[in-house]
């Protein structure tokens, strides 16, 4: 493998190459990264017609003792139901036990001893109010944090927020919070939240599976899908307007395309939030009128083109703004730095894209020059017939092909609009539930993007997350449950890339006969104090362990073998995962390098990504 480091033969990788695609999929924002704990809080997931199903809510006590349904009688005025709670207990109270309702969660609330829950609630009565608030174990038979509500009459014949911290004594991963009562009377509750105090940079979010998004230093953030952007139906698709504003208020809604309902917690706002506290630009994908079974004509979608503006001077707009303002009000008087948006999803071909796409990219173009627009419409083996900056390519394929494919873009087009690969992965069977295997196809795609970054600008893996208990794809990079994660080997894969976007990419050459088993890549760059360093990536997907004689050449510095080292994500089988059980079997190995020269002698391994840094 020759590598020539000099800097006059070096090209500068763009600097947004590398970042990362959320889509609500696999409870990814409700039940995962969002960390709001309680599971349908506003009672809206059963639809607005009632009684309505409200679970996963259950009733506490039995028929005779207590009655639990959902009404219209809520405050606000988007998300109309509201769940009445009658305690049919004698005068002196209820028998031996409480009655009232509990809320399990996303599969179970994580209650850790020590840590600080905040709870907001919406209570209106006709009568004065004892209501225990409690988290407890999954059985609700142990109680790890509890605090009372008591309120005369004349307090609570409107509704009232109640807002108060519990402190949990013990630890249960599957907690539940539950709402119960010893006095006989009928009481309403509305928009029940929980959360812990200590989310990430106190935005809201689960710290543990963001920290693991933060580790991979993420240049931009694709969000909120995918086919969630779509939906079904346009009725069911997402919308920027109802996700914004109060958390109280938000209707919530129903994604069709994965199956569940969401509050809306996690909102165009927070989105923006998380690419900002994750120094990621966001990539705003917004639905230009196209579902997966409906769509708006092209006379008719002026309205959706408006909507897309306004939800522009939402992020950027300056205070004074009608949208900037909004989001003044949620806190964030600062404009977000918006520069890229997608104009639909996986939608070229479909009735009216190019169509609606062209009304959209104008009404953009002309508002905000400087926004990078996305089409869906696949530009590398053709010349585009509408204009863009960046056509979307998405690969969902085998590893075999995904590691032939990092050769695909040296044949694209170096004239026309840059490529984004926003949606890769490797997903037949030699993927399993998230392999050695398809990292290694993937690593080597990545190489092959790397060395065409004069045409790939940027790249994300999908999905990025699976809550365990409601896996709707796979595989994903980050599995996790209400209290444990881990990195499938494609998490890790992409630790070996944190350094390339931005850095200096330096040409590599590697013998022919090796490049149906090898891939390689080197790199280099400056660090904040000026030092240089050199990374060497190589990826033999082989089941052979290959010699191989690295020969590097135009250094302009010494290397110091002393702060040299090598790193290196493999296994005995190329079909190993890792998983809750053993959740570090294949995660990347870092050792010092202690012949590190600019001639060195090395064996790489079957079934291995290794880098030489
Ligand atoms: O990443 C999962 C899905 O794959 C995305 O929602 C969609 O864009 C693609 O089909």
């Amino acid at each position: 493998l020759a590598i020539d480091a000099s800097a006059q033969s070096g090209r500068k990788i763009p600097d947004t190459l590398f970042g990362i695609f959320f889509e609500e999929i696999n409870h990814a924002g409700a039940g995962g990264i969002w960390a709001e704990l309680v599971d349908n809080r506003g009672f809206e997931a059963g639809g607005q017609n009632t009684p309505s199903d409200f679970s996963p809510w259950v009733i506490i006590g039995n028929e005779t003792t207590v009655l639990a349904g959902t009404d219209r009688t809520s405050p606000f005025k988007r998300n109309p139901v509201a769940l009445r709670v009658q305690a049919n207990c004698d005068g002196n109270g209820c028998p031996s036990t409480c009655v009232g309702v509990y809320n399990p969660g996303f599969w179970g609330m994580n209650i850790e001893h020590g840590k600080g829950y905040e709870l907001i609630l919406y209570v209106k009565s006709l009568d004065s109010i004892n209501i225990t608030v409690s988290l407890t174990t999954s059985d609700g038979l142990q109680t790890l944090a509890t605090s009372n509500i008591v309120a005369s009459a004349s307090d609570v014949s409107n509704w009232i927020k109640v807002q108060l911290e519990l402190f949990a004594i013990g630890s249960a991963p599957n907690g539940r919070l539950q709402l119960t009562t010893r006095k006989k009377g009928v009481f309403w509750l509305d928009q029940v939240s929980l959360m812990p105090i200590d989310t990430y940079m106190g935005h809201g979010f689960r710290k543990d599976l963001v920290s693991m998004l933060a580790d991979l230093k993420p240049r931009f953030i694709r969000f909120p899908g995918g086919c969630y952007v779509e939906g079904e139906r346009l009725w069911n698709a997402f919308r920027w307007t109802a996700s914004i504003g109060p958390w109280e208020e938000r209707p919530g809604h129903f994604g069709d395309v994965w199956n569940y309902w969401t509050d809306d917690g996690l909102g165009y706002f927070e989105f923006l939030q998380l690419a900002e506290d994750l120094g990621a630009s966001p990539v705003w994908v917004i639905n230009n009128g196209i579902s997966h079974r409906d769509s708006v004509k092209t006379t008719n979608i002026s309205p959706w083109v408006q909507d897309t503006l306004n939800s522009i001077e939402f992020a950027r707009g300056d205070s004074n703004s009608t949208w900037g303002s909004i989001r003044a009000s949620m806190g964030h008087p600062e404009p977000f730095q918006l520069n890229y948006m997608a104009i639909g999803n996986e939608n070229c071909g479909m009735n009216f894209y190019r169509e609606n796409y062209l009304k959209f990219y104008y009404a953009i173009k002309e508002a905000y020059p400087d926004i990078k627009l996305i089409t869906n419409c696949d530009g590398s083996r053709r010349t585009l017939d509408h204009p863009a900056d960046y056509y979307d390519f998405h690969t969902y394929t085998s590893a075999r092909n995904m590691f032939r494919q990092k050769d695909y873009f040296n044949s694209a087009s170096k004239s026309g609009p840059k490529a984004f690969v926003s949606e890769y992965a490797v997903t037949d069977s030699s993927a399993g539930t998230g392999s050695l295997l398809a990292s290694l196809g993937e690593a080597a795609f990545l190489i092959g993007l790397e060395n065409n970054s004069d045409i790939v600008e940027m790249a994300s893996y999908a999905p990025l997350f699976v809550n365990a208990n409601d896996r709707r794809w796979n595989p994903d990079a980050i599995v996790f449950n209400s209290a444990q994660m881990y990195g499938t080997p494609s998490y890790w894969m992409q630790h070996f890339f944190k350094e390339s976007s931005g850095a200096t990419l330096n040409p590599t050459w590697i013998l022919p006969d090796l490049s149906s088993q090898l891939a390689a890549s080197a790199v280099t760059w400056k660090s904040s104090d000026h030092a240089s360093y050199l990374k060497i990536k190589i990826v033999n997907i082989g089941s052979d362990s290959v010699n191989l004689k690295i020969l590097v050449s135009g250094l302009t510095h010494t290397i110091n073998s002393l702060s040299s080292s090598t790193t290196i994500l493999t296994s005995s089988n190329a079909m190993d995962e890792n998983s809750f059980l053993n959740p570090t079997k294949v995660v990347p190995q870092k050792s010092v390098l202690t012949d590190a020269n600019t001639e060195m002698d090395v064996v790489i391994s079957p079934h291995s990504l290794i880098s030489f840094d």
